[in-house]
């Protein structure tokens, strides 16, 4: 297996490019793999955080040799994630890439919920996917009612397309949203790299609503994006507790190159468009440069030795794949789970009650009024179930008769 911590990279001065090398193709939209799509997505989540955190880290640093050594790589990350992202062709509309960020969320959690091996964290990423799954059915109904085009052209067959939990049912009392973490002396490496990895994801989801939402002129577009914005909050709150507060700047730091070397090399063994697989290629070896210099100012400020706290290999390769059974047994067994402080019941408490009644002043929310909407128009809802009916025999589409 691959180490990145026995790689040699890229010399940091070396990874600076010009603007013609900043220039890329982005993919076909026609003929990619939507899951090329999902592996950009999920790249640009993990280097907006790079740059984030590093900034948060510059902001608290009273060293300045550190500072400039930050703001050097920082600029690096920066360029990353315009590469990454401008990979992205552009779209009619910010709700196609919205269908392909709740995919990101739906597959990837599956795959890491799948691979986790700490019970009390696998059930935290079961629990967050049923919800981005239901965001994906909504907007999918909201994009065939304003823009006339079927999900399943943006998501192909990969994902199923139908009720989770309801979105409704989302909107906990903010208390309710804070995990446990983690500890990061015993914890299983690998589990430091899904919280992080999710984290990301799920930050990316949440500004990317907040800034789109407003974009749109109807109505219905404007509150759905406000509703599911909101709930992206509640999912940056549920990941980020997770992570364990005691880890030093240092250590924060090695994890973050770490984990951009981990998914660059993964997305690298799967990647299908041959042009996309050389970027990954690219970064890896910039980023496993990064992780050295990481590693060396952990060593010099924390007297610690980053494979003291880094697996002796990356784990096995996170990959994008259908994770349709895994998301049914899931629906048949978890879609009434609420949260009650840090842990999960299946009964709506008085705090999950009263939070509810405040949000929705007895009214309808607009992710229910758009499945209502798009039944008086098509006379049915927009899903997309290619392996038989919904596991809930409750949430069953009844066919009207118009
Ligand atoms: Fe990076
Ligand atoms: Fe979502
Ligand atoms: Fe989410
Ligand atoms: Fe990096």
């Amino acid at each position: 297996m691959f180490n990145p911590l026995d790689h040699q990279g890229i010399p940091l001065e070396r990874q600076l490019r010009n603007w013609r090398e900043l220039d890329v193709d982005p993919i076909d939209p026609l003929a990619a793999d939507p899951y090329t799509r999902c592996r950009i997505i999920a790249l640009n989540g993990i280097e907006v955080e790079a740059i984030l955190f590093s900034h948060q880290f510059a902001r608290t640093c009273t060293d300045p040799e550190v500072k400039r050594k930050l703001a050097e790589i920082r600029y690096i990350e920066a360029q990353q994630q315009r590469v990454v992202n401008w990979l992205l062709p552009g779209v009619p509309s910010a709700l196609e890439t919205t269908l392909a960020y709740e995919q990101v969320a739906v597959d990837l959690t599956s795959w890491v919920a799948r691979m986790e091996p700490d019970p009390y964290l696998q059930q935290a990423y079961e629990f967050g996917v049923l919800e981005d799954f239901d965001h994906l059915y909504r907007y999918a109904n909201l994009f065939e009612l304003i823009e006339r085009r079927k999900a399943a052209k943006v998501v192909d067959d990969l994902t199923e397309v139908m009720p989770g939990r309801p979105t409704k049912a989302h909107h906990r009392h903010p208390v309710d949203n804070v995990r446990d973490p983690y500890d990061r002396t015993t914890v299983n490496p690998l589990s430091k790299l899904h919280a992080l990895t999710i984290m990301a994801a799920e930050q990316q989801t949440m500004n990317f609503y907040m800034n789109v939402g407003p974009q749109y002129m109807e109505p219905i577009a404007r509150q759905l994006y406000q509703e599911i914005g909101l709930i992206e909050e509640e999912h940056v709150t549920h990941y980020e507790s997770l992570v364990d507060p005691g880890e030093t700047w240092w250590e924060r730091l090695v994890n973050h190159e770490y984990n951009e070397c981990y998914l660059y090399y993964s997305f690298m063994t799967q990647e299908s468009d041959p042009k996309v697989r050389a970027i990954w290629e690219l970064h890896l070896n910039m980023e496993v440069e990064q992780l050295r210099i990481a590693g060396d100012l952990m060593r010099r400020y924390d007297g610690r030795e980053p494979a003291d706290i880094l697996a002796p290999a990356l784990p096995e390769p996170v990959r994008f794949e259908p994770n349709k059974e895994f998301l049914r047994n899931l629906l048949a067994t978890q879609i009434d789970l609420t949260t009650l402080g840090a842990g999960y019941v299946r009964e709506a408490h008085e705090r999950f009650e009263r939070m509810q009644q405040q949000l929705h002043g007895g009214e309808a929310p607009a992710s229910e009024r758009v499945i209502d909407e798009h039944r008086a128009k098509f006379g049915d809802e927009y899903r997309l179930e290619t392996q038989g009916p919904h596991p809930v025999a409750a949430l069953r589409e009844e066919k009207q008769h118009v």
